[in-house]
């Protein structure tokens, strides 16, 4: 078995033949600087996966779409706590570190960034000011103020720490993608987004670490979501988008422990909301669901 140093104390470790490659963790940005600038210079590619812990396979998924085109895979975990607008919800925040290492070695990525909040948020200082084009502003943005913001600050400081050639992001966190997208182009940091399908459980329910504080019967109630955005395509042929939204809501509301923040259908490039249906725009529907005591967010193409 390897050493981890601090984390030598992982149990359950698999004792099988497969090959499990150590992965290298970092907690300082000058050291692993130093680390990828030896490898960019050797001509080694380098994929990004930024979370914050918790790992499942939608997390595996993106970390599976790096390996294929890079040479080198750099996950983060961090709990970034600028951009959670409710203290609650930080401090619930599942922290798992022992048992991701384990599914990162597992999956053979080849380095871990785990800084603590110090190393991002040394200075206190001054958040760059970002025209994020008014995307962090609608939907999320309007639940949850100064969210993107927060994503947006955490996401640059990263990849500056990392400078990889190009980073994964989970269709799951849709308009997270676009804030994404707007902040490599406004900053020209030359960085290719690439957005990874959506992992669901059997159900339909989207994999997310929130779900771990949900209930079996929440669980199982919460694949009314999937199901409402399946109808709701269907719907969307015939019926006014306003009130699709509107049954939609009312359907999802109509389910034991499940209240909707928003259920909205928005254009898929600028989220502005659709009024009229016309099959040539691009329509994603996207909702924010508190199913007891957890917020749940999710989304669908509509065509
Ligand atoms: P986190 O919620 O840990 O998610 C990390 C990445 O995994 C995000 O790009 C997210 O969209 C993706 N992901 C989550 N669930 C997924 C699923 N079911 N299928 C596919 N991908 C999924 O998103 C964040 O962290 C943070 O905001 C972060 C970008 C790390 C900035 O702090």
């Amino acid at each position: 078995m390897q050493s981890y140093g601090k984390y030598s104390n992982i149990v359950n470790f698999p004792q099988t033949n497969v090959d499990i490659v150590p992965v290298l963790i970092f907690k300082k940005i000058n050291h692993l600087k130093a680390y990828l600038y030896q490898k960019k210079k050797q001509g080694q590619s380098v994929g990004f996966v930024p979370t914050m812990g918790a790992l499942h396979s939608g997390h595996l998924s993106l970390i599976q779409a790096s390996q294929a085109a890079n040479t080198l895979t750099v996950c983060s975990i961090f709990v970034n706590p600028t951009q959670f607008n409710n203290p609650a919800d930080l401090e619930k925040y599942p922290r798992l570190i022992e048992k991701d290492i384990v599914l990162l070695e597992k999956q053979g990525c080849n380095i871990l960034f785990y800084p603590d909040v110090n190393e991002m948020y040394n200075q206190g200082e001054a958040l760059p000011q970002i025209d994020l084009l008014g995307i962090d502003l609608r939907l999320e943005g309007e639940h949850r103020p100064g969210h993107f913001k927060g994503v947006a600050t955490i996401v640059k400081k990263l990849f500056d720490a990392v400078e990889p050639h190009r980073a994964y992001f989970g269709q799951k966190d849709f308009q997270q993608v676009l804030v994404v997208k707007t902040l490599v182009q406004q900053l020209n940091m030359g960085i290719e987004i690439i957005s990874v399908p959506t992992r669901r459980e059997s159900n339909g329910l989207a994999m997310s670490s929130r779900n771990l504080r949900l209930t079996d019967a929440e669980r199982q109630h919460a694949a009314i979501i999937y199901n409402t955005f399946l109808w709701a395509k269907q719907q969307l042929l015939t019926v006014p988008p306003k009130e699709v939204e509107a049954a939609a809501a009312q359907r999802i509301n109509a389910t034991n422990g499940a209240t909707v923040e928003y259920f909205s259908l928005a254009d898929a490039h600028t989220l502005a909301p659709v009024e009229v249906y016309n099959p040539a725009q691009k329509v994603v529907a996207l909702t924010a669901v508190n199913m007891g005591a957890v917020r749940l967010i999710d989304n669908m193409l509509m065509n």
